[in-house]
């Protein structure tokens, strides 16, 4: 009865666990949540203002496709002076949060059985939005040596004539990994010479802790011409549940998208809209200070698990995760189909903290930890699964 997309598409894991530990919350249990990719910071309180303006003017009848121009304007601004790259408005497609974003390219460039390339480990929804629209993830192994970053060869290896699209997620999830210019160099010019567009998800671009952060789309007209950027408002803002993303293409594709999504969503919510532009006029000072409070966390973190004898993990330069190595761990524990995914169901219920399997990403003798939560919680976690792992190494 159901369509026959279905058939391949497994829920969203990261979502899963979360409504597992508010279940487990809701029955009293004290749960750890060290899963979900949601900043704990609150939208700031100059943002909101936007939004509330917005709906005592009676700003909510349909509006332009691609977004409110104010706010397309601002985000040209902004894609100048932090990402040195010239957009004009009409070359923003705004939607209802990065994952509709990624969703509008793929129905704008594929047709059904293209391939797109997923360099591995890589984030949960990019395969599944993929088959959703016909397309075929394809994906590409990567070394753990290289902290998991495409390398030229692997690429050039992974081609073939149905190639359509490769995804390049800088900063990573969930490695947390920030390509150097001149690896980004390397790949897009394969890209450009094989003719396969790039989706640069640069959604975590504001949370790095490196000082010279490269955009894919900057490193000349011909790469930025085959490059769609994605980036959204609901990690550098803490805007999750507001839904807001936005594209940065050629016009070709910026129009193509409008053309679908003006039949599908028309456009995202308007007040959505007016808190993402009170973000980026308003808040840049309150955008920083949760990018300086992940840096702290995250060398709180590393340096807790740098005392974890047996265990590895990929040193992150941007977002706020941690890419936690056992496989010293797997070869002692009992598991039949995936060691990451029964780990993770047996630490939860044995320590009651709430971490993501390496598997949902495609690695896995890996997990993955989330620090957007306060250092107490992220520290008592991290002991214990040391306590945990004690047992099996
Ligand atoms: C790499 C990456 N891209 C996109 C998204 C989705 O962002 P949004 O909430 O704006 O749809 C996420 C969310 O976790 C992500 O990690």
């Amino acid at each position: 009865m159901l369509s026959e997309r279905l058939k391949n598409i497994t829920p969203s894991v990261t979502v899963g666990i979360s409504s597992k530990v508010k279940d487990m919350k809701a029955s009293g249990i004290d749960v750890i949540g060290l899963s979900i990719g949601e900043p704990d910071f609150n939208v700031p309180e100059k943002a909101k203002e936007y939004g509330k303006r917005s709906l005592d003017e009676n700003k909510t009848k349909y509006d332009l496709v691609g977004g409110i121009l104010e706010l397309r304007e601002e985000i040209c601004k902004k894609l100048l002076k932090e990402n040195k790259v010239n957009y004009t408005p009409d070359q923003i497609v705004l939607s209802s949060g990065a994952k509709n974003s990624i969703t509008n390219v793929l129905l704008a460039l594929t047709n059904p059985g293209d391939e797109v390339l997923l360099p591995l480990p890589y984030w949960v929804s990019y395969s599944e939005i993929i088959k959703v629209t016909n397309a075929v993830p394809v994906e590409i192994q990567t070394k753990k040596e290289n902290n998991f970053k495409l390398q030229k060869e692997e690429l050039l290896a992974a081609i073939t004539d149905k190639t359509k699209l490769i995804v390049i997620t800088n900063p990573s999830n969930p490695t947390g990994s920030v390509y150097t210019k001149e690896e980004l160099e390397e790949i897009a010019s394969v890209c450009l010479e094989k003719g396969i567009y790039i989706i640069a998800d640069e959604i975590y671009e504001k949370i790095t802790f490196t000082e010279n952060f490269t955009s894919v789309a900057a490193l000349n007209e011909e790469i930025k011409d085959i490059t769609i950027t994605i980036n959204g408002f609901a990690k550098c803002a803490a805007m999750t549940g507001l839904r807001l993303g936005y594209t940065a293409s050629n016009s070709e594709i910026a129009n193509a998208m409008c053309s679908i999504q003006s039949h599908i969503v028309s456009h995202p919510s308007l007040t959505a809209q007016y808190i993402g532009l009170g973000a980026l006029v308003e808040c840049e000072d309150e955008m920083q200070h949760m990018v300086d409070t992940y840096k702290k966390r995250c060398e709180l973190i590393t340096n807790r698990l740098d005392k974890i004898e047996n265990i590895g993990y990929v040193k992150p330069s941007g977002a706020f995760y941690i890419f936690v190595d056992l496989s010293k761990v797997k070869e002692n524990y009992e598991y039949t189909d995936s060691f990451s995914i029964k780990f993770c169901e047996d630490f939860l219920n044995a320590e009651k903290v709430a971490v993501v399997p390496g598997k949902s990403f495609g690695i896995d003798e890996y997990i993955r930890i989330s620090y957007a939560c306060d250092e107490e919680s992220f520290l008592e976690g991290v002991n214990r699964l040391e306590r945990y792992i004690s047992k099996f190494i």
